[in-house]
């Protein structure tokens, strides 16, 4: 049995913290859980550290799909949430609902993620209410980064701040199960968190926040081009790959490599 939205609830009532992770292929989703992550987020951050592009708005649903798939079939007890590309669920509630079905029914994952507070309420409401659970996502939405003029720090002001507990409090009351903070100054989480019985998964957020989210390859040391002050590197499994690779090159190179152990003869007649 995986892991359910009510669990994540649960998780927050008793005062446990979330912790998640993204994953997009079924090996690095497989060790994510088998770490003990119960909730994995397929996000479209894939486009950035899996694609190589520079933001996360070229990444198409065909494509999300396929990695929540991958991501499914490497797992047996996470929640996976699949994120929802840019322009699939904004043009009107019904291209939302046509895409999230699309992306809920075909990828097999337990719920659907969407940047966006008051002005995605309605959408989320009618998701929810066909049945398909909704995580929101709030302050630094990358899919607006060129609106923000870069991955900037959101909810400085004072009013900045209120728009984003207005958001907060509308996508609670639409149905999100929980909603992601991003890059949002630390009281600004802790009083948001405090206002909603949802659970709030922070990514630079601050440690107030009911769970905290991050990206594998940030949080593992695989991403060189550039590393989010909020993200914490817990293994620097960039460079294990490259001193193993060398170890290869030089190995086949010095002709060590295949030895005995990894050759084969011919049946004993
Ligand atoms: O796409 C993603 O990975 C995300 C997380 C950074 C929250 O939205």
């Amino acid at each position: 049995m995986r892991t359910t939205i009510l669990d994540l609830q649960k998780m927050k009532r008793a005062g446990q913290k979330i912790p998640m992770l993204t994953a997009y292929d079924a090996p690095s989703a497989h060790w994510v859980e088998a770490a003990g992550i119960p909730a994995i987020l397929v996000g479209d951050t894939l486009g950035m550290v899996v694609q190589g592009h520079e933001t996360t708005l070229p990444v198409t649903l065909d494509e999300m799909i396929y990695h929540t798939r991958a991501v499914m079939r490497g797992t047996q007890r996470a929640l996976v949430i699949i994120d929802l590309p840019f322009m699939t669920y904004q043009v009107s509630i019904e291209q939302a609902l046509t895409n999230a079905g699309r992306a809920f029914q075909e990828s097999g994952a337990g719920a659907v993620k969407l940047e966006g507070g008051a002005a995605m309420a309605p959408t989320i409401a009618r998701l929810t209410g066909i049945g398909i659970p909704v995580m929101a996502h709030i302050g630094m939405t990358p899919q607006s980064v060129h609106q923000f003029g870069g991955f900037r720090l959101q909810g400085r002001s004072e009013a900045a701040a209120a728009q984003l507990i207005t958001d907060a409090l509308a996508v609670e009351a639409a149905g999100a199960f929980a909603v992601v903070l991003e890059l949002i100054p630390t009281p600004v989480a802790k009083q948001i968190t405090a206002q909603l019985s949802i659970p709030t998964i922070g990514i630079g957020a601050g440690p107030d926040c009911d769970g905290q989210v991050q990206v594998f390859h940030d949080t593992l040391g695989l991403f060189e081009a550039f590393t989010p002050r909020h993200a914490k590197q817990y293994a620097a499994l960039g460079e294990a790959i490259r001193a193993a690779v060398q170890t290869y090159i030089g190995e086949v190179q010095g002709g060590q490599f295949p030895d005995a152990a990894h050759s084969f003869g011919v049946e004993p007649k």
